[in-house]
């Protein structure tokens, strides 16, 4: 859909030409653990199956994953399948009114409903339970479903392909941000319910700047105005004190340039971030100024958007606050875990071809920073991924102190402003558009490199050439996740689950439970007819079955349980690519046939738990 997949990464720190056949056929898939050449053709399921059941039944352990897999042939219609040992309800689509005394859903909504409704282009999400009570009970059955709303095209939110006026904007702005909303359980059926923590925050809410970029000159336009507003907000983390982190992917595609004096010309840092006279066709800069790249009352305003923002969800007063040491780049995701001495740690990928896998690892204990006053995301260490033929990595710092990024930049604050650039100057590995991370209960972190139609040259991290269906790669940090070296290894690459039962491509979202599962969401053309899908793996043998499939043109995305893992919250985003003649999801539902997204909620017909 609207992606800026294609490469501006002008740096030449490209493939390196140097591994070619002999590195990348030593080096190894795990999958089963068995061992098996990269460039082979290998069915991992197919390949693994009987020694897997060996292993369990010598172990006397249930398998992890014990559902009826979706066939590929149930995986094609235009309604979702799921699992014969599973079911699925659907909740909150698009235009859903946050309350439910609020503005019904119209088509094409208003700027004003808009705002009070749910957004479109569900992405990431976290489902942040609420206990009440003397007794502290309530926490699987009741909570706050925090949702990203990434895109939605002019066609499908305005029913025309250019906003006309401000308000049509406006409506277009109001449907991206995020959406609160606090959800709960009446005997087997969740239904959004009124309450004061319930809000939107889009791209006219206010918001605050924090770390070392915050008050620097970058930050500041001619015009004076206050910073306002999120946007393409892709994928998302919870931090251990119990915020959410929205993550801004493709913001360069909202701005254009009216060019009116035809004086505008693309610098270094906004070609390097994919900034061009039409972006992504949005239209915004023809009626709000604010996104008009040559009006000069807004210089630096492009600078406001690539951020990590953290929303707490339970205080609706809360003004959300863009986290700047975790740099500006095109943020999927990201993924926090508590590292060696309580440090925080936080796995990024910047989804382009060709761009980079980041780290930050807070200064100090969490908890300790967070009793001095100071928040663990404003102080810390922000690093880049090298991946080496070898199998091991490093962690590049960007950091001012590094003599070769003095004398480019200027100040701390300017590396991060311009992370991408600073990235480029250090070496860092271009891999196949990093999407998703995850950190499984061992301490390997996962991340889906979804595809790229544009290498050339193969590295042993990024094999394939072209890269048509993605890979999933893994690596084990020294010191807990806070050392500046890693190991690494490819988990699966999807291609060669092609022809067999268990196919897949283009994965994207990817969550790891505490049990050794592999949640992996796909976003792309799948073989055979199939939607998009998820699918669960398991990460010691190898085992993959598929869970769930979508509709017709959707993707599926976005993952997160009750905290008894009982219930699972997804997302079909972009249904019928938005087009009403292709699909009218979830109109079986509630009559309305305009394609919406929707959460989808999965439960197992036996109330286990999701993924066995
Ligand atoms: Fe928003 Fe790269 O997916
Ligand atoms: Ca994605
Ligand atoms: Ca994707
Ligand atoms: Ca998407």
């Amino acid at each position: 859909m609207k992606h800026d997949e294609d490469s501006s990464n002008p740096s030449d720190n490209r493939p390196f030409t140097d591994i070619l056949e002999a590195n990348v056929s030593r080096r190894k898939v795990l999958v089963g653990g068995l061992a098996v050449a990269a460039t082979g053709f290998f069915t991992p399921a197919a390949a693994t199956l009987a020694s897997t059941d060996k292993s369990v039944a010598a172990k006397g352990k249930r398998p992890l994953i014990n559902f009826t897999p979706v066939s590929i042939a149930d995986g094609t219609g235009p309604w979702p399948s799921i699992s014969a040992d599973y079911q699925f309800d659907i909740l909150i689509p698009w235009g859903q009114p946050l309350d439910p005394k609020g503005p019904e859903f119209t088509y094409p909504p208003s700027a004003e409903s808009q705002a009070k409704q749910i957004g479109i282009g569900h992405d990431g999400m976290t489902y942040f339970p609420i206990y009440e009570g003397k007794f502290k009970r309530g926490g699987n059955d009741k909570g706050l479903l925090v949702v990203n709303h990434e895109f939605g095209t002019n066609a499908h939110v305005l029913g025309k392909s250019a906003p006309e006026s401000l308000e049509d904007v406006r409506v277009s702005q109001h449907a991206h941000g995020v959406s609160v909303v606090k959800i709960k359980k009446f005997g087997n059926k969740w239904q959004a319910v009124r309450s004061l923590k319930s809000r939107r925050i889009h791209v006219n809410s206010p918001m605050a700047f924090s770390g070392p970029v915050a008050g620097h000159a970058l930050l500041q336009t001619p015009n004076g105005n206050v910073p306002l507003g999120t946007v393409n907000n892709c994928s998302n983390g919870q931090t251990p004190w119990g915020t959410y982190l929205t993550c801004e992917e493709n913001f360069n595609g909202y701005f254009g340039a009216s060019n009116r004096n035809n004086t505008w010309v693309a610098t270094e840092a906004q070609a390097r971030y994919g900034f061009s006279e039409e972006g992504f066709s949005y239209g915004w800069h023809r009626f709000d100024r604010r996104f008009d790249l040559s009006d000069r009352d807004y210089i630096n305003e492009e600078n406001r958007f690539g951020w990590v923002v953290e929303i707490d969800p339970m205080d609706p007063d809360h003004v959300p606050v863009k986290r700047t040491a975790l740099g500006r780049f095109k943020h999927e995701g990201i993924a926090l875990t508590v590292g060696r001495g309580g440090r925080v740690v936080g796995y990024m990928g910047d989804d382009q071809r060709f761009d980079y896998i980041y780290k930050f690892v807070s200064e100090d204990n969490w908890k300790l920073m967070r009793a001095r006053g100071l928040s663990p995301l404003d102080h810390g260490k922000l690093y880049v991924a090298k991946f080496n033929d070898d199998g091991s990595g490093e962690w590049l710092e960007l950091s001012i102190k590094n003599p070769a990024l003095a004398a480019k930049f200027s100040d701390q604050a300017e590396i991060l402003v311009y992370t991408r650039m600073a990235a480029d100057m250090l070496g860092a590995t271009p891999m196949d558009r990093p999407e998703w991370t995850t950190v499984a209960p061992n301490g390997d972190v996962y991340c889906t490199l979804t595809n790229n139609s544009l290498r050339k040259e193969t590295n042993a991290a990024n094999p394939m050439a072209p890269n048509a269906s993605g890979h999933i790669i893994k690596w084990h940090d020294s010191e807990e996740h806070t050392g500046t070296s890693f190991n690494w290894d490819i988990f699966i690459i999807a291609e060669n689950t092609h022809g067999t039962e268990d196919s897949f491509s283009s994965p994207d979202g990817l969550w790891a439970d505490p049990d050794g599962r592999l949640f992996i969401q796909t976003d792309g053309g799948q073989k055979d007819g199939l939607n998009n899908q998820m699918l669960v793996a398991d990460t010691s043998t190898g085992e993959l079955r598929r869970l769930f499939t979508g509709v017709t043109g959707d993707e599926i995305t976005g993952i997160t349980v009750t905290p008894d893992r009982r219930t699972m919250f997804i997302n079909t985003q972009h249904p019928g690519g938005g087009d009403p003649s292709r699909s009218n999801f979830p109109a079986k539902f509630d009559g309305i046939t305009i394609p919406r997204d929707s959460t989808i909620i999965i439960t197992r017909k036996d109330g286990g738990i999701i993924g066995s």
